[in-house]
């Protein structure tokens, strides 16, 4: 399976890959999807809100346990953000089979979730979004990419039907509990015995757009005194969001920076910079965020600078069920729970069903990079685990 995914959205520059929603990257994932479904009898489903579904048993018996995650990534992102979920789910069930799975009593289904990074669209989990009613289809229509591409148009020309999304009560009706692995993001396994580890909860986060407005005008000729510069005000909110959070115990970062009209001897008219904030909390997120906006708007007040601060996304705190937790948990016997600051599809049905996620280590510590990785041998223990869980849930 990591033969064929390998190539596909790959730099050739940096080694990372860029599987963007709705993009020819994005279709060959797909593709792959649909014939991993096919080569193991699995009923191929694609539903309304453009995600990829492959049942093991009947899809309408209800009470599913589905397994799965995303195959699109960030920009250069790595090989396991999501394909490693994909990968695993197929593999556990190949295990399952190679166990006898006598006595299968729930249906099991493979998810693949579109557009989980919101890399093209800047709203991440958009296809679990939909589905789970936290995003609506009159706001979806409107997201654009850099290019100004809406939604509905990328769906369509990739051949997708943009007037269906919308809410899917009735498939989630249809499952009883789902369970998501994930390579695991930061260090938290790195320095651990442990190969895998079950999520406690998933820190609040959001992005925040920020749009700096001054003056255009010649780097050559324009006095400093007479300067309305908003690379200055940006470059302060840089610093103040590291101090903010350092202060707070959050994370802000901007890491995507758009400069009009871009020359080199030009003084910007606008900076929009977009913020990433998460925290252990939303009462600390919170708190950050006001400070990093307050500290934008004072600077900008100094230098001629209009701040204009819109919310583009928030995703509140995720604690998961602590009853399907508690049963990976003492099912894998001894592994460490662990709280993340990466958002995740789970994290998004986790409001609407009973929700858990096992995580595999990895050793660099490093993820939305191509230095992501995870060793061979955690691979199949996490393979394992999640044949286990499975089995575990769905064989009663
Ligand atoms: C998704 O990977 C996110 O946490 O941004
Ligand atoms: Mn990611
Ligand atoms: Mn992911």
């Amino acid at each position: 399976m990591w033969r064929d995914l390998a190539p596909i959205g790959r730099s050739a520059e940096s080694g990372g890959y860029r599987r963007y929603a709705w993009t020819g990257a994005d279709a060959d994932c797909r593709a792959w999807f649909k014939a991993q479904a096919e080569a193991r009898g699995l009923a191929y489903e694609l539903d309304r809100n453009g995600n990829q579904w492959a049942w093991l048993g009947d899809p309408a018996a209800g009470d599913a346990i589905v397994t799965g995650s995303h195959l699109d990534s960030v920009p250069d992102g790595g090989a396991f953000d999501g394909p490693l979920g994909v990968v695993s789910s197929f593999a556990a069930l190949d295990e399952l089979r190679r166990r006898g799975l006598t006595g299968l009593s729930r249906p099991i289904a493979v998810v693949n979730f579109g557009d989980e990074e919101g890399a093209r669209f800047g709203l991440a989990c958009v296809g679990s979004r939909l589905t789970a009613g936290q995003l609506t289809p009159a706001k979806a229509r409107q997201l654009r990419d850099a290019d100004g591409v809406t939604l509905p148009q990328a769906m369509e020309r990739a051949g997708y039907d943009p007037d269906a999304i919308g809410p899917d009560p009735e498939r989630l009706a249809r499952i009883g509990a789902f369970v998501e692995l994930h390579v695991e993001q930061g260090r938290a396994l790195a320095d651990t015995p442990h190969p895998v580890g079950v999520a406690s909860a998933i820190w609040p986060h959001g992005r925040w757009r920020f749009d700096f407005r001054g003056e255009a005008n010649h780097a050559g000729t324009t006095r400093i005194d007479d300067r309305r510069d908003p690379m200055l005000t940006y470059a302060h909110t840089v610093l103040a969001a590291r101090q903010k959070a350092e202060l707070t115990g959050a994370l802000a970062t901007f890491g995507k920076v758009n400069v009009d009209p871009g020359g080199v001897n030009a003084i910007a008219s606008l900076v929009s910079g977009w913020l990433d904030s998460r925290a252990p909390d939303e009462g600390t997120l919170s708190t950050v965020v006001t400070a990093i906006e307050r500290a934008a708007i004072e600077h900008g007040e100094g230098e001629g600078v209009a701040v204009q601060v819109t919310q583009e996304s928030f995703t509140p705190v995720v604690e998961f069920a602590h009853g399907l937790r508690d049963r990976l948990a003492a099912r894998l016997g001894g592994v460490p729970v662990l709280p993340t600051g990466a958002g995740h599809d789970a994290g998004i049905l986790s409001a609407r069903i009973p929700t858990a996620m096992l995580y595999v280590r990895n050793p660099t510590g490093v993820s939305h990079s191509p230095a992501e990785f995870a060793g061979e041998d955690d691979c199949v223990a996490g393979v394992t685990a999640l044949a286990d869980v499975l089995e575990d849930l769905a064989c009663q």
